[in-house]
């Protein structure tokens, strides 16, 4: 069976196949003493440095790394995006940052659909109607304010970005690749045909890339500060823009953006502390329940490569992934039984019909809290992961993201912005699948102010109270899989930080009813014994971007894990 049919805008795993090369130079970890950043792009890991450098902390290095992305990494790399960015202080607090997008003030529940009731093809996924508020700058400048260093300013932090925009930087094969295979869609719209296709001649491997609008939008954002994008002549280009072709996005809805900054969730695997980000992101929910379904079990002597090893994990996914669907949507707009769903019993329970030797049919897994009911609250591809650390002992998780590849692929006149398509995450229809597949409930329908369900899951994993690994990665809901192998393949395989990283990794995410496999993945024998037990395999793919960082607190080494999917991407530490 095939993976999700690609709707509307490209899907980010199309772009990132296209632009990977299965192996990367860079295999063994990077070393560093004093401070590093992991990322997709080898120039915003070294805009993350360059702040390191300057007396910044992880906090700054994350924030300057987030925007040389948006430069030189514009299939996920964003300011018109959001995302969710986990920190770790150097006295032991952690904290999470949401600057998930939201939807527009004029969004209503069917949106997209028609009068037929079904989703109008691509209408949630490309062009004006496609985005919801953009978060990541006043993300970022809540980061900075509340737990940057104040060493650097606001415009220290913009400045490697606005140099790489204004001065130019060398597209990578990647880069090129990936622009030229979004042609279809980018070409629709003439600003990002102008900037993004160099009207049609294409950028080419190795020539500098001058983006002049970027650069001064980054200028502005110096001079004005962060509130430029939403108040400023940024904001009013966006707004007079979305009303120029029919768009939802206002100068209201940009005022009244802001980010909420939500204690993480906690928990524990194998005597390890996991933190990870709460909801509207489903990512450490799933990521802590399948770790709950799995604790009673001793994965360790599977074998990391076993037909046994892979039936399990793709049942405990197939669960969370269920949960998921019925119950998980924005907290501050329904009621999410977080606690519920994390409860020991209640995981042990949902593994009371797991079968060792047979796959669970996708119709056969049935919410395990019953059926939801919405009790509203009170009203009160693409993604690119990060990780950083400092000498000092801060650490950064972020992810963040356009959704699909280059967003909306709507870029707004005259500022160089890429506009998200943020609201597909949302429940277009009730058993309708999104760009990825997912089939979403009401939890997770649209409303107004309201953020749509993320599966990000930026994660930090400790040992003794000491941070050992930072880890998170692109890829819809294929994000939470990745994680949990990448953190499974140093608890119970006891692999060093490079090798869990380059391990192969499946997806189940409950419907499809298919085992997503890496084309380089499964060996043979694992891959015909699951397919005996009743599963279906797709071996077509590749999973993620885990951007990760282990910490050797014995040697005092910060060990940076670029993921080999991704070419183009590097750690670089000093
Ligand atoms: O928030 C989410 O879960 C999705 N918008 C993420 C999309 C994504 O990871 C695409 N890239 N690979």
């Amino acid at each position: 069976m095939p993976r999700p049919a690609i709707r509307g805008c490209l899907r980010f795993s199309v772009a990132l196949a296209a632009t990977a090369a299965p192996t990367q130079a860079q295999h063994a970890a990077v070393e560093a003493r004093h401070g590093l950043v992991a990322s997709a792009h080898a120039l915003a890991s070294q805009a993350g440095v360059e702040i390191l450098r300057k007396g910044g902390n992880a906090v700054d290095a994350a924030v300057a790394t987030g925007m040389a992305l948006d430069v030189v990494y514009p299939v996920a790399g964003n300011l018109g995006g959001g995302g969710f960015m986990l920190i770790h202080l150097a006295d032991g607090r952690n904290t999470v940052i949401d600057y998930r997008e939201t939807a527009p003030a004029s969004a209503v529940r069917d949106m997209y659909l028609g009068h037929d009731g079904k989703p109008i093809q691509g209408l949630s996924t490309c062009g004006w109607n496609a985005s919801g508020v953009p978060g990541t700058v006043a993300g970022f400048a809540m980061a900075v304010e509340r737990y940057g260093s104040h060493k650097v300013s606001w415009s220290d932090l913009c400045e490697p970005a606005r140099r790489l925009a204004a001065e130019g930087f060398p597209v990578s094969a990647g880069t090129a690749e990936g622009l030229r295979s979004a042609e279809a869609s980018l070409g629709r719209f003439s600003e990002s045909r102008r900037i993004y296709l160099a009207r049609g001649s294409y950028h080419r491997a190795g020539e500098t890339w001058v983006q002049e609008d970027l650069g001064r939008t980054f200028a502005r954002l110096q001079k004005n500060g962060p509130r430029e994008f939403y108040e400023g002549e940024t904001a009013r280009r966006i707004a007079e823009a979305m009303a120029a072709n029919g768009g939802n996005i206002t100068l209201a809805d940009l005022k009244g953006y802001r980010p909420v900054e939500r204690a993480p969730l906690v928990g524990a695997y194998r005597g390890y502390a996991i933190a990870t980000v709460p909801p509207p992101s489903s990512g450490g929910v799933a990521l802590l329940q399948m770790l709950g379904m799995l604790e009673p079990l001793d994965v360790g002597s599977l074998g990391r490569d076993s037909t046994a090893k892979y039936h399990l994990f793709a049942e405990v996914m197939k669960r969370a992934f269920r949960d998921r669907a019925e119950y998980l949507g924005d907290p501050d707009f329904v009621e999410v039984p977080v606690q519920r769903l994390l409860d020991p019993s209640y995981l042990r329970g949902r593994m009371a019909d797991f079968d060792p030797g047979r796959a669970t049919p996708a119709e056969a897994v049935r919410p395990g809290l019953g059926r939801y009911v919405a009790a509203a609250r009170h009203e009160s591809a693409e993604t690119t992961h990060f990780s950083v650390a400092d000498a000092a002992g801060n650490a950064v998780s972020n992810t963040y993201t356009l959704n699909g590849a280059f967003g909306s692929c709507v870029t707004i006149p005259g500022t160089g912005i890429l506009m998200n398509n943020q609201m597909d995450d949302f429940t277009s229809a009730i058993g309708a699948p999104n760009l990825f597949g997912l089939i979403q409930g009401e939890a997770n329908a649209i409303a107004p102010g309201k953020r749509p369900l993320s599966s990000m899951t930026p994660t930090f994993v400790f040992r003794d109270g000491g941070l050992i690994l930072v880890t998170g990665s692109p890829g819809g809901p294929t994000i939470i899989n990745t994680v949990l192998q990448v953190i499974t393949n140093v608890i119970d395989f006891h692999m060093a930080v490079q090798d869990a990283v380059d391990a192969p990794r499946i997806n189940e995410q409950w419907m499809p009813d298919v085992i997503g496999c890496e084309g380089h993945g499964l060996p043979p024998d694992t891959a015909a014994g699951l397919r005996a037990e009743g599963y279906t395999l797709d071996e077509t793919g590749r999973q993620g971007d885990a951007e990760s960082i282990g910490l050797d607190p014995r040697n005092q080494l910060i060990l940076g894990a670029s993921d080999p999917r991704n070419s183009g991407a590097k750690a670089v530490g000093y």
